[in-house]
């Protein structure tokens, strides 16, 4: 059997990174064979990947030593950065430069990564639409994202930038899931308007990424964006109510209010849904769902993904 080409994971214990590394270890014939970098390779959850066939290796994306050595070998990897981790954009820009510096130093054939855009080419800072966040950002985790793509070109390694949408696993895990209200109803909030959001199964991203490493080298320096549907609040509302057996209403909250809502990152999120509200067309247009389902046959609706996960959603 030829020889299988090793992609290396970053945040393989994580959302994106582990659906990738799944994706991998389940298509034993693929050619592909996954490395999955962690800081703890000790952990349960990195031992479940090595129990699925992984090869695990420790690094760290704030030590770009680390990464060389995990990179090292390797044909491809998946670079992703934790925003939520640490709320710095600063932050995320440095460690995507140590991962292209890493990916061109091990001479990797193709890399992904894990993008969003950057806003400020819709907002630009004097528009006062939405605030001007930290001195310099719009949308800080997306703004940084975007900016870093210019440090993987620059570094010439041959890159497809995913850019990746709203996790449908933000209702388990982030806070996001619908609340029962002062008058007993179930409430879904977004501060979308009537505008389409586009979601995703949070595991699909790193399928749909297997799909591009699969496709290899036609992808690379392409941008390509991924989601598994385009819906409503009113509509994922309505998904909501027939999963869950009870009716849940959706709620428009203006990014104004959220913004103000207190919680760390409120600010960060309520800006990035006005632009995604306000700038509809082309949040949505560059995720096709056609190409998505193309990368990744498997690709799950909203309501493929509730039959899986609604009783996961906390409710109160
Ligand atoms: N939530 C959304 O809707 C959404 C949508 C689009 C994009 N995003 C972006 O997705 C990114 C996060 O991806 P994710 O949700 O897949 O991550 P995640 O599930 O939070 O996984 C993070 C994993 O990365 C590893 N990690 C954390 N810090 C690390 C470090 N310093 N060095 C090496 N590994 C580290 C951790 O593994 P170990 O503990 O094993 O080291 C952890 O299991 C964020 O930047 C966010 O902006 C989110």
């Amino acid at each position: 059997m030829a020889e299988r080409k090793i992609i290396a994971v970053l945040g393989a214990t994580g959302a994106q990174g582990g659906g990738l590394v799944r994706a991998i270890t389940e298509d034993a014939d693929g050619g592909f064979a996954a490395r999955a970098i962690t800081r703890e390779i000790g952990s349960e959850k990195a031992r479940e990947l090595a129990r699925l066939g992984a090869e695990v290796v420790a690094a760290d994306v704030d030590d770009p030593e680390s990464l060389k050595r995990a990179f090292e070998g390797a044909y491809g990897a998946f670079c992703v950065t934790f925003f939520w981790a640490h709320f710095s954009p600063d932050k995320e820009i440095a460690q995507a430069k140590g991962m292209a510096q890493a990916a061109k130093h091990a001479g990797l054939r193709h890399v992904i990564w894990s993008t969003l855009e950057d806003t400020r080419k819709w907002v630009p800072l004097d528009d006062n639409r939405m605030p001007t966040l930290m001195g310099k950002y719009k949308v800080p985790h997306f703004d940084a994202k975007g900016e870093a793509d210019r440090v993987f070109a620059e570094a010439g390694v041959p890159t497809t930038f995913l850019l990746t949408s709203f996790f449908w696993d933000n209702l388990i895990h982030f806070g996001m899931g619908p609340k029962r209200g002062a008058d007993g109803k179930m409430a879904f909030s977004l501060p979308m308007g009537d505008k389409k959001l586009p979601g995703i199964a949070a595991e699909d991203i790193g399928r749909c990424a297997y799909g591009i490493f699969q496709q290899g080298r036609e992808f690379v320096g392409r941008t390509v964006g991924i989601a598994g549907e385009h819906l409503t609040g009113t509509q994922m509302a309505a998904a909501l109510t027939r999963s869950l057996g009870q009716e849940v209403r959706y709620n428009y909250v203006p990014p104004e209010v959220y913004r103000g809502l207190g919680f760390p990152g409120a600010e960060d999120l309520g800006n990035m849904f006005q632009f995604k509200r306000d700038f509809e067309e082309a949040f949505c247009g560059a995720r096709d769902l056609e190409q998505s389902r193309a990368l990744n046959p498997a690709l799950q609706t909203f309501e493929a993904w509730l039959a899986r996960n609604a009783g996961r959603i906390p409710l109160d």
